[in-house]
């Protein structure tokens, strides 16, 4: 059971790391969009300067933002040298013509995120054209009527059988109960935002326990 980070914001990224709770960070388009408009090279090497200092070397998702499957294999491998971090991997959604991109960057020895996934069907090609990781978008899938758990498992079951290495990444979490759905049905990781992170840190026994405790503790020292 792994945790990944969903974030491209610098604050997002240090409280996570100095917790220790977390394998990995994901970002895309959308959440670098949501940080303050930069060089987006220069603010994906502010991320890998956080995971850096932390010491370990953490997997990084980023996500190529071309469209065309040259430009795709071409961006990616600019990300790569341009960024020169051991544990990137590089975000390419699914599709016919990105199975392509991610056969060329796997055989390019670059590890590859295929993401935006909604089938188990979409997972086994993509594990299949050597993707490292296969990212399911869980809530998405069930805004559209799907079932992530039943792809979940299905996938999982798949890779196993064909002893896959690929790993399942499940995405698009939005409350904490999705962290844990996605990991009983069998990913290998979910990655999700800062805030459901710490959602998951609480309860409201935890603050009546400790303040019991504190209290109890307080009367006995008087
Ligand atoms: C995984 O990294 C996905 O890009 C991300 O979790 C998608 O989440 P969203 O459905 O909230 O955009």
């Amino acid at each position: 059971m792994k945790l990944f980070l969903d974030s491209a914001n610098l604050q997002d990224v240090e409280n996570a790391l100095v917790r220790g709770h977390i394998s990995g960070i994901t970002t895309n388009p959308s959440l670098l969009a949501k940080e303050p408009k930069s060089n987006f090279y220069e603010h994906i090497k502010k991320i890998v300067a956080l995971i850096q200092a932390d010491g370990r070397s953490l997997p990084l998702s980023v996500e190529v933002f071309a469209t065309k499957p040259d430009e795709m294999i071409a961006q990616a491998q600019d990300i790569v040298q341009k960024i020169a971090y051991p544990g990137l991997n590089i975000k390419v959604p699914i599709g016919w013509d990105e199975l392509k991109v991610i056969y060329a960057l796997s055989k390019l020895g670059i590890k590859v995120n295929c993401t935006c996934i909604f089938t188990e069907e979409q997972c086994v090609l993509a594990a299949e054209s050597g993707a490292t990781y296969v990212s399911i978008f869980h809530c998405r899938l069930k805004d559209l009527g799907g079932d992530p758990v039943r792809v979940i498992e299905n996938t999982r079951n798949l890779l196993d059988l064909r002893s896959h290495k690929s790993e399942i990444i499940v995405g698009s979490i939005r409350m904490q109960s999705d962290v844990l759905e996605a990991h009983l049905a069998g990913a290998h990781i979910v990655t999700a935002s800062a805030k459901v992170l710490q959602q998951m840190s609480s309860h409201p026994g935890t603050d009546k326990s400790v303040q019991g405790f504190l209290s109890d503790f307080q009367t006995w020292l008087a």
